[in-house]
């Protein structure tokens, strides 16, 4: 007898993981999800990334609040695959198996220096100040006047603002205690972004950029000549709305002046970083090399550098380059690009093609690499599952085989092990608890930080 439902582990409770439950819900077909999470909290980026300060962008969270609440889906928290359960363990109790894992870490620059105390990823940044257990005990010492982020993207827009942002507004928001604390002391006055390529091939998009123009007690600036476009570039922008937009903003930022006390962001453009340059191992400054663009054949304008170079002198850097992918024991990896191999969605056993993986998929950031934002990952998970129910009705499952599951529920192998797994009732109690708290201090919520305090509170499912 087969099992009457299709029974899905998905790994991740990000936006990828979530808008695969819902695809999967969505498609009529009977189904059984358990939703495995490395932290207590799900969410993902949702709560780990986006920007405190930009709390309206949380609510999509709604939607994964009611997946979690659907009698055919099981939240498995505090769960890590590769630690606290095997892939083996996982393909015995599933026929179909989803990677929505994310990018777990950070790209390299590759320049001297870039180790040295005070130059820090923004994916640690990012995740300090938001609350992410495993950053709880980061550094980030803020006894400077300046500090310089290298990258163009909104990630880079991101941790400048966070850094500018008064305190007043920053208190209102679901920052870390930790992050708001450290920041009360910051002695930053002027943070100076660095894009290796021109104003018009940022990967800001428009709202993002604009917003500095609007902060209380900022002052955004650009160099007026690092605006002038070549023909190419002018070229490109036709018909681009974001980066004639971005264009037209940073035109404005050209004239601006400080006022007395304000916080500085200075955009610089067409400069790499050569070398984090460091005294008695610690950051004072950055080695720049000025660049000019090269319009490759396929119209991709490449960054080349002149030769001319100079210093910007900070006490701490943050490299905003990129996301990028973790291997999980057993799970293919493509170290190149930093994602699960796949073609369109179906796990295979190496990059550039190979074998398929029957009954294994993946999704979002480490499907794609890490590029998107929320919604992005939404089509891209139904496209995955389109997939899985075309395999579905071809038979191509994973290890389980016929006759019900070969081994029993995942949720009693846990239990023998000694894991302590958070449930939906439980993210339900420490969600509570976080908001009942935030609401105390008029904030959204307050978040707790680690492991230990979130279990203490969500308790572990038995
Ligand atoms: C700093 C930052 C700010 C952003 N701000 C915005 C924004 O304002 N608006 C917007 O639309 N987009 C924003 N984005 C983009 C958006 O967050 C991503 O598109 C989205 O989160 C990617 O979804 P994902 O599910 O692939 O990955 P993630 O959100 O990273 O989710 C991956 C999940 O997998 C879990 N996991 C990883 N490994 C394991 C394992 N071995 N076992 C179990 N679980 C595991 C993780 O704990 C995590 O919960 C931002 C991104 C960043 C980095
Ligand atoms: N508010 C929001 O909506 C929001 C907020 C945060 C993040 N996100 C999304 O999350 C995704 C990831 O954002 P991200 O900022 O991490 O990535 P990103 O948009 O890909 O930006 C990465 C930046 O790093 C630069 N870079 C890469 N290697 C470099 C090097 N060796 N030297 C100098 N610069 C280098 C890139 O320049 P090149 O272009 O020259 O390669 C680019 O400017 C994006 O899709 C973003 O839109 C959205």
């Amino acid at each position: 007898m087969t099992h009457p439902c299709t029974r899905v582990a998905i790994i991740g409770a990000g936006p990828a993981g979530f808008f695969s439950a819902e695809a999967l819900l969505k498609s009529g077909d009977p189904v059984e999800i358990d939703i495995i999470n490395r932290l207590p909290a799900p969410y993902g980026l949702v709560r780990d990334g986006v920007a405190p300060d930009h709390q309206a962008i949380k609510s999509v969270t709604r939607v994964y609040s009611r997946l979690l609440a659907r009698d055919e889906v099981r939240y498995f928290g505090n769960v890590t695959l590769g630690v606290d359960v095997s892939l083996d363990e996982l393909r015995a109790r599933y026929d179909q198996i989803v990677y929505a894992v994310g990018a777990q870490s950070d790209r390299r620059l590759g320049i001297p220096g870039e180790d040295l105390a005070g130059s820090h990823a923004a994916f640690r940044f990012v995740a300090w100040y938001n609350g992410h257990p495993e950053f709880r005990g980061a550094n980030f010492d803020l006894d400077c006047e300046d500090v310089v982020v290298i990258g163009n993207g909104n990630v880079a827009i991101d941790v400048s603002r966070i850094l500018v942002l008064s305190l007043d507004r920053l208190a209102t928001t679901d920052i870390a205690d930790h992050a708001l604390a450290a920041l009360r002391g910051s002695r930053v006055r002027r943070v100076t972004v660095l894009g290796r390529r021109g104003p018009a091939q940022a990967s800001f998009t428009n709202p993002e950029l604009r917003e500095f123009g609007r902060l209380a007690g900022v002052c955004a600036q650009v160099e007026a000549d690092e605006l002038d476009l070549d023909p190419a570039s002018e070229a490109a922008l036709e018909g681009n709305a974001v980066k004639t937009r971005n264009m037209a903003t940073l035109r404005g930022y050209a004239s601006a002046a400080p006022e007395d006390g304000d916080r500085v962001v200075r955009f610089r453009f067409l400069v790499s970083p050569l070398e984090v340059l460091g005294e008695d191992g610690r950051v004072t400054g950055v080695r720049i090399e000025r660049n000019r663009l090269v319009e490759q054949e396929d119209g991709y304008m490449r960054a080349a550098g002149t030769g001319e170079t100079e210093v910007v002198p900070c006490g701490m850097v943050i490299r905003s380059v990129g996301y990028r992918g973790v291997p999980i024991p057993g799970v293919p990896f493509d170290e190149r690009h930093g994602i699960v191999p796949n073609e369109g969605g179906r796990v295979v056993r190496a990059s550039g093609g190979g074998e398929i993986v029957p009954g294994e998929y993946v999704v979002g950031w480490a499907k794609r690499g890490p590029s998107g934002v929320i919604g992005t990952n939404k089509a891209d998970a139904a496209a995955t599952v389109a997939l899985m129910i075309e395999d579905r009705e071809a038979g191509l499952v994973a290890g389980r085989g016929e006759g019900g599951p070969a081994a029993g529920d995942l949720a009693d192998l846990l239990r023998e092990r000694g894991v302590r797994r958070v449930d939906e009732a439980g993210w339900r109690r420490l969600d509570a608890h976080e908001t009942a708290r935030g609401k105390a201090e008029g904030r959204p919520r307050v978040k707790l930080c680690t492991v230990e305090e979130m279990l203490a509170i969500a308790g572990s499912a038995g």
